[in-house]
């Protein structure tokens, strides 16, 4: 059974559709250990007590430096003895030390087709205005492995969403949570808890399903 911790700042819709994938079985082999939030009033801890899942609040803010932020978070971690971490509109950077011990055991959802509209800058409603002012007709959404880059860890998943004429960059960012995050995401996390997911020369291999 992987053990898993949800990293979240906000709304926590992609939690929600983790949460619910579990509890109807379309996630196999993985329970959420915790939900960390770097904000007391994140409607995802809402959501973690809903569902009796244990939810913390580490904040930079409570911390004298980021060094100690990050060691609270790793303690955190390291006690509930996580397996796999995955970022669901997690707004804070994620510590280098971190992403050394847990190599590719840290995942997150970006709401675009990577490499486009990723990268420094690019976060929340800021990637929507970006592709409606490009113009492209299609974007997406991206499962990746994180690295020390911004966006540039190995692909796991991705799904194209259409760009309708009338689309505000709200109306964009609602389409592509429900036509491609609340799906790829849960999708990537039942992979890699049965065994799916492999990297080879920073690619992402899929293994085919055992019968
Ligand atoms: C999503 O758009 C996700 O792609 C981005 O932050 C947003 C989080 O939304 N990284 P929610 O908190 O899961 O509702």
């Amino acid at each position: 059974m992987l053990r898993l911790a949800v990293l979240v700042s906000g709304g926590g819709t992609n939690l929600q559709a983790i949460i619910d994938n579990i509890e109807t079985g379309s996630i196999t082999n993985a329970g959420i250990a915790v939900v960390i939030s770097n904000n007391q009033n994140a409607y995802a801890l809402t959501r973690a007590a809903d569902h009796g899942i244990e939810g913390l609040c580490i904040s930079p803010k409570d911390y004298e430096s980021r060094e100690a932020f990050h060691e609270g978070l790793l303690a955190a971690l390291e006690e509930r003895q996580v397996d796999l971490i995955v970022l669901a509109g997690y707004l804070v950077v994620i510590p280098e030390i971190m992403i050394r011990k847990y190599r590719s055991r840290i995942i997150n959802i970006h709401p675009s087709l990577i490499p486009s509209f990723c990268g420094k800058g690019y976060y929340g409603l800021k990637v929507h205005e970006g592709a409606l002012a490009r113009g492209v007709k299609l974007t997406g959404a991206t499962v990746h492995f994180v690295d020390e880059g911004t966006d540039t860890g190995p692909i796991i998943l991705q799904k194209a969403v259409e760009v309708e004429p009338e689309d505000t960059p709200e109306t964009l960012q609602r389409r592509v949570m429900e036509q491609a995050e609340w799906q790829i995401l849960p999708k990537a996390i039942d992979l890699i808890a049965n065994g799916r997911v492999a990297v080879k020369d920073g690619r992402v291999v899929i293994q085919e399903e055992s019968k």
